[in-house]
């Protein structure tokens, strides 16, 4: 439901035109009227509005797609950890970040920003999602954002397969991510990693040392064991995956989360998967858009610009993005504002028509 003012602030049109436009539909409303979503979008397409954002918004795709990859470089590859309660993804991924040289040399806390990026000595890096692995498939994947590469599966070796083992699995399969398992816990005295490679084969994840094609890497997330050398079988794995992206593109990536700061406003976790991200760029990110104010890594430090695969905390939106929702750098303000609000004049007619079939069934079930 929009008032005949806010639909003509969101046309950029006098008042009385849109007034014009609902008497053509019998509709006589003052300015202050409120109008149903459906007839406000029917406006906004009989003045070609939305026709037009649009055709921006392909424009810009189209410009993306024509101008050519020439600069594909190697990324790091983007890794979520699942597993089943317990079996010690969160200890996983605290050894994970031990082993991370910047920290190391600084000793630093790493600040909660939803994904961490590991350095190795020799310069490779891997990203890590922090949002459990789950969640980073059903609220990211869902929605259509394609955020992951790899999927670590952690199979405690003193418990072995256990229903939200076979879950994880489902979800890497259904949306083609390919999976390493970590056999976690082999310092545990009633460990049995072998037991963990039987089970699983019978899901169909044979080991390769079985002459399958699943890399297993037996760990210990308490005491560091053979954590380096899961880390080794990541990098192996994207090496063989080819995972490239173009630096010198305009950015596009997906929000991780968001939150607001009492401080700092709207602040949310931008994956950059194509393109470099610079201060300064204007965005759509969702339903909402705005220009990077600052921006600051997993570690807090803060960066002028975020190539592909990396994480950072971007200050700067107008409004609350989805975690899930796309993020994209178009080259100015009004046509940021355009794609922005075109989205959400869609978005609300959606719920509305969505909400319309809600009480039709409530109807259906009453009579
Ligand atoms: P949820 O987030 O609740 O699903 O659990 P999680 O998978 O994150 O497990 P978490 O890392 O919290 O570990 C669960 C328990 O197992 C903790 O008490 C850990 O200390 C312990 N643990 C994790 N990894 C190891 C390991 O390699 N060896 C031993 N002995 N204990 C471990
Ligand atoms: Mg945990």
């Amino acid at each position: 439901i929009i008032t005949v003012r806010e639909l003509a602030d969101i046309l950029k049109v006098p008042p009385n035109q849109v007034m014009a436009e609902l008497l053509k539909r019998g509709i006589l409303a003052t300015i202050n009227q409120t109008i149903p979503a459906e007839v406000a979008v029917s406006i906004a397409e009989g003045m070609g509005f939305l026709a037009e954002i649009k055709s921006v918004e392909e424009k810009i795709d189209q410009e993306e797609e024509e101008e050519p990859s020439e600069n594909l470089q190697p990324r790091p590859p983007v890794v979520v950890v699942m597993g089943h309660v317990d079996h010690g993804k969160t200890t996983l991924l605290d050894a994970v970040r031990k082993t991370n040289v910047a920290e190391r040399e600084k000793g630093g806390i790493t600040q909660h920003i939803g994904a961490s990026v590991v350095e190795l000595p020799d310069g490779r890096k891997i990203t890590f999602l922090d949002t459990p692995g789950h969640e980073a498939f059903i609220s990211l994947r869902a929605r259509g954002a394609q955020v992951t590469d790899i999927a670590v599966l952690v199979v405690a070796a003193d418990d072995g397969v256990m229903p939200q083992t076979v879950e994880a699995i489902n979800h890497a399969r259904a949306f083609n991510v390919p999976i390493i398992v970590a056999v976690n816990k082999i310092d545990k005295p009633g460990a049995d990693p072998q037991r963990v490679r039987r089970e699983l084969s019978e899901l169909g994840l044979i080991p390769e040392e079985w002459g399958g094609d699943t890399i297993f890497v037996d760990v210990s997330a308490k005491t560091g064991q053979n954590i380096d050398q899961l880390l080794e079988y990541i990098l192996l794995l994207a090496d063989l995956l080819e995972l490239k992206a173009d630096p010198t593109k305009r950015a596009k990536g997906t929000i991780i989360e968001s939150k607001l700061d009492k401080q700092k406003g709207v602040v949310a976790t931008v994956l950059v998967q194509e393109g470099t991200l610079y201060v300064g760029d204007i965005f759509v990110a969702g339903t909402t858009y705005g220009r990077v104010r600052a921006m600051t890594d997993d570690k807090g430090r803060r960066l002028k610009s975020a190539g592909p695969s990396t994480p950072v905390e971007v200050l700067g939106f107008e409004d609350l993005p989805m975690a899930g929702d796309t993020f994209k750098v178009v080259p100015d303000e009004k046509t940021a504002r355009q794609i922005a609000e075109a989205r959400r004049l869609q978005k609300e007619q959606l719920e509305k028509v969505s909400r319309g079939l809600a009480l039709e069934e409530v109807f259906k079930k009453i009579q």
